[in-house]
């Protein structure tokens, strides 16, 4: 697994360190995003550093929750694709523990209630089939790619809130992430429809109930 090395992340951490030293950096260039919250810290401020810890759980979530769509998955190739994801996921929690550093902050979670949701519809699609079958891989794949456009619409939030409050840096290690999460949900709709396909040509000609 590649890893962000040490220099890149001093080099990040003293260019975000200088940026927090001016607070008058720190603060949004139109005065109607006004300060909001208490200790000095602005409202969009706040927002930012609670989507960090929001995704900074998600993530984690998820890397106790891939592995049970791995076992529960029939093909080969969606369980390849998902431990893939469970590899650049664990990457994407050392990203976000990066990000907090360079902020100056301790890695600190806050629930997620959106990821609980999704991982909990994807156990229940899988309670909801019988194992080996395609109606699981189905599920599970549709499972995944709903979590997926989650972390999408999250990561590109991030990154705009990032660039908006003038680290840029950071914004390019969202950026890099939601790049991830993209590849991850297109490469679920090719395994989607090569499955689809497979299925369509097996089925052919017979009187099968359930396809
Ligand atoms: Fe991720």
């Amino acid at each position: 697994m590649a890893r962000s090395s040490i220099s890149k992340k001093d080099t990040l951490k003293k260019t975000v360190s200088s940026k927090l030293q001016s607070s008058s950096d720190f603060q949004p260039e139109e005065s109607k995003i006004a300060s909001t919250s208490s200790g000095g810290e602005t409202g969009l401020q706040k927002l930012f550093t609670d989507s960090i810890k929001d995704i900074y759980w998600a993530e984690n979530h998820l890397v106790k929750s891939l592995p049970k769509m791995i076992n529960a998955a029939a093909s080969t190739q969606l369980q390849g694709a998902l431990s893939d994801h469970l590899t650049i996921t664990e990457e994407h929690v050392s990203r976000l523990e990066q990000v907090f550093e360079s902020l100056g902050k301790k890695p600190k979670a806050k629930k997620c209630d959106a990821m609980e949701g999704l991982t909990k519809e994807g156990e229940g699609v899988i309670e909801s089939t019988d194992a080996g079958t395609e109606a699981r891989d189905q599920g599970i794949i549709m499972a995944a790619q709903k979590v997926e456009h989650y972390e999408i619409a999250s990561y590109g939030g991030l990154s705009q809130l990032a660039k908006t409050l003038g680290f840029n840096d950071i914004s390019d290690i969202f950026e890099r992430t939601l790049a991830e999460e993209k590849e991850a949900d297109q490469l679920l709709t090719t395994i989607a429809e090569n499955s689809s396909s497979t299925s369509t040509n097996s089925n052919a000609g017979t009187t099968d109930e359930e396809i």
